[in-house]
């Protein structure tokens, strides 16, 4: 094992962002019934919602102080939840999103090429294999996906694809503005949409990584809004062999 990599509950995660310390913490923490959570596998989402969640809870506006409720996104598996996740009622709220897998591939090869957390990927095809294994951080993308679709207590989730949120972002924020009990005007949807869309959010500092130092990630090698496509649609089609 890298020392990259602290495998926790027999998956790997990232050493720099959870050291031990982090863990024991994590596993004490105590969430609250007013709480969000996003939840993802890495690469399907999670910069996007971090953006679209808090516009939601403050009407739109930017520039709020975030007062409560609190937002947290984390890329644990269901079986790796603390506790008082299951535990604390009512149960804080979770939005999952879910990216079909050849594309959360493509993002991770790239991305593993330019983080420096991260093992260096390799091939393609020899990361290929590791992203199959689950041996890259975050472990299976299947049994992410699996084992948050077959929750015990799915009333507290809202899931949601990636592909829905590029097909149509005013509905993909108008189910999630109902599912977090804010509902919007028609104009504020419309403002978030059009603040959380790809090349908006790339344009953003702070939204597009570049206040993170280089030597962390090298986005000069890949950015780390890179596309923002998926490859299975007629309207957005990219060359699926590799983009
Ligand atoms: S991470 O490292 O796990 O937090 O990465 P994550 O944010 O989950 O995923 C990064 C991919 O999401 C794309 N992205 C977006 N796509 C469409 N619209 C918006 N607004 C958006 N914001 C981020 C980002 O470009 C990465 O996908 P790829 O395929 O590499 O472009």
């Amino acid at each position: 094992l890298n020392k990259l990599y602290t495998v926790y509950k027999g998956v790997y995660v990232p050493t720099h962002l959870h050291p031990a310390e982090s863990l024991k913490f994590y596993e004490e923490f105590s969430f609250r019934p007013d709480d969000i959570i996003i939840v993802t596998y890495p690469k399907s989402g999670t910069t996007w919602m971090q953006e679209l969640v808090p516009l939601i809870m403050s009407g739109g506006d930017p520039a709020s102080e975030r007062p409560s409720p609190r937002m947290f996104a984390t890329h644990f598996h269901y079986n790796m939840m603390p506790t008082s996740f299951f535990k604390v009622k009512p149960k804080a709220k979770v939005l999952y999103v879910m990216r079909n897998p050849k594309d959360v591939f493509t993002s991770s090869f790239h991305y593993y090429g330019m983080a420096s957390y991260l093992v260096k990927p390799g091939s393609q095809t020899e990361f290929l294999h590791k992203f199959l294994e689950g041996k890259v951080v975050f472990g299976s993308w299947f049994d992410h996906v699996k084992g948050w679709i077959n929750a015990e207590d799915k009333d507290r989730i809202m899931f949601i694809s990636y592909e829905e949120m590029i097909m149509d972002l005013k509905d993909s924020v108008t189910r999630m503005a109902t599912f977090l009990e804010k509902p919007l005007e028609d104009a504020v949807i419309e403002k978030i949409a059009d603040r959380c869309v790809f090349k908006n959010m790339k344009k953003n500092k702070m939204s597009n990584y570049s206040l993170v130092p280089s030597e962390f990630m090298d986005q000069k090698k890949s950015e780390f809004l890179r596309k923002g496509v998926f490859c299975f649609n007629d309207v957005h089609t990219v060359d699926c062999k590799f983009y």
